[in-house]
C-alpha cells in the first residue's frame, strides 16, 4: 500500500484586506504590491480569532470529504508558525476540538513548508502500517505576527487554513515521491527574533518591534526559486516522469513572480502552474492545502491525475511531493 491523500479541506477569516486598505496603512500601492508580488487581497482574522479555529473548521471538511470519522485519526500534524499560544501546541488543541480521543497532536514548525513537512512525515507511518488515518494540517494567523509599519513585509502575508486526511491507497496511487529539507544559515531572511529563550520577551524587545516577522525578501526570492525548482526535478526523476506527466503544479503562493520564475526553470507551461495568490497572498504552510482542495473542488485535478507540489519558507526549508489521485 502507499500512502494517500483520502479528502481536503479549507476555511479562512471573513474579513479581507485589500491593497486600497493597505494604501491608508503604509507608504505603498495597489500598483507596486500588484506587480511585484501578484496579490490583490488577503484574509485578515477579526481580533478575537486565532489560527486554532481555522484549522478545526478545515479539518472538519477533510474528514467529511473523506468519510473518515475523527476517532479513527491516529496523528494530527499542525504545520503552523503562528500557534494560537506557546503551550500547549496548535495540534492538541485541535484534537480537543475534534474529538480525535485516539490521536496524538502536535505541531510542525517549518514555517511556509510545514504542510509537506507533515506530509512526509506521515507518509512513511501509513505506508508502513503503522497508523491508519493522519490529519495534516497547515494554519496560520499571519496578519497577527506581521508588521504593519514595515511595507515591504505586511503586504505579502494573509490569513486561512488548509488540511488533508491521509490515509492507505493501492500502490500506483498516493505519495509517489517526497522530501524535505532546510538550511539555517539562512535563519535571517526571515525570522522573529523576539519572544523565544534567546532575546525572551521584555520591553526592549517589544519597542524594537522583534516579535514581528522580518524579511529579506530580495534574497529569499532567488533561494526560494532554486530550492523549489530544484527539489521539483528530483521528485519527477525520483518517480520516474517529466513536467509532462504532471497535470497539475501546486507551489507555496509566496509571490506571483516566485511561481513564474520556478515555472519558466521547470519549464511548465502557466496554465499547468496554480496560483490563487491575487485572492489569499501568503498564508505559508496553509497555502498549499487551499490551494490543493480548491483544485480539488474545483474538478482541476481528478483521479488519476498527478499532481507535483512544492515549498520553501523561513528557516530555510523547503520540499517536495508528488501524488498520485
Ligand atoms: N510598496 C512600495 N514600495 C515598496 C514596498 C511596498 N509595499 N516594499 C518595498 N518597497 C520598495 C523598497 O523600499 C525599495 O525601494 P528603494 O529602491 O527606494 O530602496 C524598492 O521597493 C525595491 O525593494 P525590493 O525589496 O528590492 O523589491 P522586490 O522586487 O524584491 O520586491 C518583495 C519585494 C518582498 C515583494 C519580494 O522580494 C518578494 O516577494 N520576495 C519573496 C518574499 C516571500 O516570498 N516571502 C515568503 C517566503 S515563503
Amino acid at each position: 500500500m502507499n500512502a494517500g491523500i483520502l479528502g481536503t479541506g479549507h476555511d479562512y477569516p471573513e474579513g479581507v484586506l485589500t491593497n486600497a486598505d493597505l494604501e491608508k496603512i503604509v507608504d505603498t500601492s495597489d500598483e507596486w504590491i500588484t506587480t511585484r508580488t501578484g496579490i490583490k487581497q488577503r484574509r485578515k482574522a477579526a481580533d478575537n480569532e486565532y489560527t486554532s479555529q481555522f484549522a478545526v473548521r478545515a479539518a472538519n471538511k477533510a474528514l467529511e470529504d473523506a468519510g473518515v470519522d475523527a476517532k479513527d485519526v491516529e496523528i494530527i500534524l499542525c504545520a503552523t508558525t503562528t500557534p494560537d499560544q506557546i503551550l500547549p501546541s496548535t495540534g492538541c488543541l485541535i484534537q480537543k476540538e475534534l474529538g480525535a480521543t485516539n490521536a496524538a497532536g502536535m505541531d510542525v514548525f517549518a514555517a511556509c513548508s510545514g504542510f509537506l513537512y507533515g506530509i512526509s512525515m506521515v507518509e512513511s507511518m501509513i505506508r508502513t502500517g503503522q497508523i491508519k488515518h493522519a490529519l495534516v494540517i497547515g494554519a496560520e494567523v499571519l496578519t497577527k505576527y506581521v508588521d504593519y509599519t514595515d511595507r515591504s513585509t505586511c503586504v505579502i502575508f494573509g490569513d486561512g487554513a488548509g488540511a488533508a486526511v491521509l490515509g492507505a491507497v493501492p500502490e500506483g496511487k498516493g505519495i509517489l515521491a517526497t522530501k524535505i529539507l532546510s538550511d539555517g544559515r539562512y535563519e535571517e531572511q526571515l525570522f522573529a527574533p523576539g519572544g523565544g529563550t534567546k532575546l525572551g520577551t521584555t520591553h526592549e524587545t517589544i519597542d524594537n518591534r522583534d516579535h514581528y516577522f522580518k524579511m529579506r525578501g530580495n534574497e529569499l526570492f532567488k533561494v526560494a526559486v532554486r530550492s523549489m525548482s530544484k527539489i521539483s526535478k528530483e521528485m519527477l526523476d525520483k518517480a520516474g516522469y517529466t513536467v509532462d506527466d504532471v497535470k497539475i503544479v501546486i507551489p507555496h503562493q509566496a509571490n506571483q513572480r516566485i511561481t513564474d520564475a520556478v515555472a519558466s526553470r521547470l519549464k511548465v507551461p502557466k496554465e499547468k502552474v496554480y496560483s490563487n495568490i491575487a485572492q489569499h497572498g501568503n498564508t505559508s504552510s496553509a497555502s498549499i492545502p487551499i490551494a490543493l482542495d480548491e483544485c480539488l473542488k474545483d474538478g482541476k485535478i481528478v483521479e488519476g491525475d498527478l499532481v507535483l507540489m512544492t515549498a520553501f519558507g523561513g528557516g530555510v526549508t523547503w520540499g517536495g511531493t508528488l501524488v498520485r489521485f
